[in-house]
């Protein structure tokens, strides 16, 4: 999708820096085989390593995959210990080789945290620059909604994840709405069930990740991929005006959520830099909401800088 131009548009040539470990280089052969089989003609190059410091050499966008994925029964900061240590590595690497404006999008898991410490380890790159994947659960929440009403996931605006790419997340649609040519009507109106609403469909959203590795005993990958796509082009594109995307970006106190997280926020974004879009309704259901996953990520915090630290 990169090399085809759905990230960074059909004019934008790429130089693709792939990282892998050393057990993986056969399968990343492959893949460089298939990358000159693609005949892609935005496609100027390749580089295929094992080592950081070639990797983020001068990247303009870092997408950061690579990590034990969870298997079934495990929540995702149940990978923090495996993981955490990747992404200090990788906040290290970026910080000496990469260019200072680079985007990086982080997409291992527990995300959030993962990020949090990629950008700790990289203290010369803006904060900002350091962002979690939760446009995986806007993308499912959005499209729970639309298969609900029986319409398109582009007829339903401005969903909003809260806090954690885990069970704890807030996926809220109170402030969403329903847009039909002529019309634009909320969310909850138009469902009309706010009891579904506030328990079902939260719950849905909260577990889908692990619902998907229940049924294909390996987690997702296509819809991962393909939102990782929707986050990168959006913050290279812009948002359109009214509306917003969901972020994992370092929090400021917005909302009343605990500074220096990775949190996901409803976003609008411009000239490539996002913001937090303020002056949403927050209802006291969601206010709990908001807390309880900004102390799992807290949690999450102090655990992991304790195993970077030891
Ligand atoms: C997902 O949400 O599908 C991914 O984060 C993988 C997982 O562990 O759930």
């Amino acid at each position: 999708m990169i090399a085809n131009g759905d990230v960074f548009g059909k004019e934008q040539s790429v130089i693709l820096h792939l990282l892998d470990i050393p057990p993986a280089m056969g399968v990343l052969e492959g893949v460089c085989m298939e990358i000159d089989d693609l005949a892609l003609p935005l496609v100027k190059g390749y580089v295929k390593t094992t080592e950081p410091e070639l990797a983020f050499k001068d990247v303009d966008a870092a997408f950061l995959v690579g990590a034990m994925p969870r298997r079934e029964g495990m929540e995702r900061k149940d990978l923090l210990s495996a993981n955490v240590k990747i992404f200090k590595v990788q906040g290290e690497a970026l910080n000496k080789y990469a260019k200072k404006d680079v985007k990086v999008l982080v997409v291992g898991n527990p995300a959030n945290t993962n990020a949090l410490i990629c950008s700790f380890y990289a203290p010369s790159i803006p904060k900002e620059n350091f962002t979690a994947m939760t446009r995986l659960d806007q993308n499912r929440a959005q499209s729970a909604i639309a298969k609900r009403l029986g319409l398109c996931v582009s007829n339903v605006k401005n969903v909003t994840i809260w806090g954690n790419h885990s069970s704890t997340q807030f996926p809220d649609v109170f402030n969403a709405s329903v847009k039909l040519p002529g019309s634009s009507k909320s969310v909850y109106d138009s469902i009309n069930d706010s009891q579904w609403l506030e328990s079902d469909f939260i719950k849905t959203i909260q577990t889908r990740g692990a619902a998907v590795i229940q049924a294909r005993k390996m987690s997702s990958a296509m819809s991962a991929a393909k939102a990782a796509v929707d986050h990168m082009r959006d913050w290279w594109s812009g948002t359109s005006e009214g509306s917003w995307v969901s972020m994992g970006v370092i929090s400021d106190g917005s909302y009343g959520i605990p500074k220096d997280l990775i949190y996901s926020l409803p976003v609008s974004i411009s000239n490539k830099q996002w913001k937090i879009v303020q002056g949403l309704k927050i209802t006291d259901f969601a206010k709990s909401k908001l807390d309880l996953t900004a102390k799992e990520l807290l949690e999450e915090k102090e655990e992991a800088m304790a195993v970077c630290n030891a």
